[in-house]
C-alpha cells in the first residue's frame, strides 16, 4: 500500500524517517557478496544518526569485527524533538523518555566484547561508550553535516552511510562529491531527476543499489506524526511506522546487479509478442517529436537489436548495467524542451543506446 513519499518530507523540519535495519542488512549484504573486503579496514561515517535511535550505527557497530572495520562514527544533529537522552541502545525505551537532541559524536574502534560474557552485543556497545575515553563525546556546534567539524569527520571517513534528511538532499550529494567519498545512501528515486543528480549517474559516478527496485519501505517516524494515510501503523512494540515509495539506494559501491545485462527481445518479436497492449500488435515504436529516438515506455520493452537512441523511464536505472548501455541525456529533446510524441511528453525519460551500436 503505496502512502508517503519522501518528497512529503520536503515541508517537513524534521525529516525524522528512520530505516529499517533488514533494509540495511539486505543491502550491505549485496555488497559484501561482490566483495567480501569491502568495508575491511575502513571507516564509516554515519553523518545524520543518532546512535540511540539509528539502525545504521546499531548494525555497523554490531558488525564491526565480521566487517573488518577500521572505525565507525556517528554524529547526530540537534533539534529532533524525539530522541533520547537516555544512554541506552536498547529498542524498549520508554517513549517518554525522549527528550530534546544532544549533538555528540560516537567514535567505536574495535568491537569489544567489554563485559567477557562471550558475545559482542548491544550491551557492550553501550558499556565502551559509558567507559572509554572518547567514545561519546559531546560535538561543539550543532551537529550540522555542512559544518566544519563534521566535514572534518567526513574527510576522516572512507564510507559515508546513512539516510540523509530528504531536504538537504541535493546539498548532503554535493558534500559528499566535494570530498570525493564512497557512499551509500537512501532516499527517493526522483532525486535521480535533480539536476544536481542525473549528471553522476550518467557519469557512471553514482547508481542505484540492488535490494529496492520495487514497492514501499517501512520508516519508523516520531511519536505524534500525524499517521493519516493507509498503510501506517503501529509496531509490535508501539512504534509509529510509515510506508514509504519510491524508496531506493543510492551508491557507489560496486554490486553485482550492475554487471549483469539485461536480456531482451528482438524489435520485431516485441512488436509481435510484449505482455504491453502498448507495444504488442503495432507496426512500429513511436518516435519522439524532437529527438531521433524511439520512445519505450517499459524497460522490458527495450529490443535487443535497435543500434539508436532510445528513451526509457527512469525505472530502467533499476537494471541499468553500463556494459549493456550508455546514458545519452535526460529528458529533452534537441530543442531543450522535453521530449515528446505526437505533441505529448512522457513522464521523465532517459535517452540511452546500445553499448557497442554502430
Ligand atoms: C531521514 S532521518 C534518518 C535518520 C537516520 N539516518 C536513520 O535512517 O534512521 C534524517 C536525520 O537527519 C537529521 N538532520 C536533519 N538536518 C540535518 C543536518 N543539517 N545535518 C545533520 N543531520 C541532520 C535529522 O534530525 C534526522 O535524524
Amino acid at each position: 500500500m503505496a502512502t508517503k513519499n519522501l518528497d512529503d518530507a520536503k515541508g517537513n523540519k524534521a525529516d525524522e524517517f528512520y530505516t529499517q535495519w533488514a533494509d540495511i542488512e539486505k543491502e550491505v549484504q549485496a555488497y559484501l557478496e561482490f566483495n567480501p573486503d569491502v568495508f575491511k579496514g575502513k571507516t564509516i561515517l554515519c553523518p545524520c544518526d543518532d546512535p540511540y535511535e539509528s539502525k545504521f550505527f546499531k548494525y555497523f557497530a554490531l558488525s564491526f569485527n565480521e566487517l573488518g572495520l577500521k572505525k565507525l562514527i556517528a554524529t547526530c544533529y540537534i533539534g529532533s524533538p524525539i530522541a533520547s537522552t537516555q544512554l541506552t541502545l536498547f529498542d524498549d525505551e520508554p517513549e517518554d523518555n525522549k527528550t530534546t537532541r544532544v549533538p555528540h559524536k560516537i567514535e567505536i574502534t574495535e568491537g569489544e566484547d567489554y563485559n567477557k560474557d562471550g558475545v559482542f552485543n548491544l550491551y557492550d556497545v553501550e558499556l565502551i561508550l559509558a567507559n572509554k575515553k572518547n567514545a561519546l563525546t559531546r560535538l561543539e556546534g550543532n551537529g550540522d553535516f555542512r559544518s566544519d567539524e563534521i566535514k572534518k569527520l567526513r574527510d576522516e571517513a572512507d564510507i559515508i552511510i546513512t539516510n540523509p534528511p530528504f531536504s538537504l538532499f541535493r546539498e548532503f550529494i554535493a558534500w559528499i562529491m566535494e570530498a570525493k567519498k564512497q557512499f551509500l545512501i537512501i532516499g527517493n528515486m526522483n532525486a535521480i531527476t535533480y539536476k544536481e543528480v542525473f549528471p553522476l549517474i550518467k557519469d557512471n559516478k553514482m547508481w542505484l543499489g540492488p535490494s529496492i527496485t520495487s514497492g514501499d519501505r517501512k520508516f519508523n517516524v516520531p511519536s505524534g506524526y500525524p499517521l493519516k494515510a493507509a498503510g501506517c501503523g503501529y509496531d509490535e512494540d508501539g512504534k509509529p511506522f510509515i510506508m514509504v515509495k519510491g524508496v531506493r539506494w543510492f551508491t557507489n559501491l560496486e554490486h553485482g546487479r550492475r554487471h549483469q545485462p539485461i536480456p531482451f527481445m528482438t524489435m520485431a518479436d516485441n512488436l509481435r509478442y510484449s505482455k504491453h497492449k502498448e507495444i504488442r500488435g503495432k507496426k512500429s515504436y513511436d518516435k519522439y517529436d524532437n529527438y531521433d529516438a524511439i520512445e519505450v515506455p517499459f524497460t522490458d520493452a527495450i529490443p535487443s537489436d535497435y543500434d539508436g537512441a532510445i528513451g526509457v523511464p527512469i525505472s530502467f536505472l533499476d537494471k541499468y548495467c553500463p556494459e549493456q548501455f550508455e546514458i545519452i541525456k535526460f529528458r529533452k529533446g534537441n530543442d531543450e524542451k522535453d521530449l515528446s510524441v505526437n505533441g505529448k511528453c512522457p513522464y521523465f525519460r532517459i535517452l540511452i543506446r546500445r553499448k557497442g551500436a554502430k
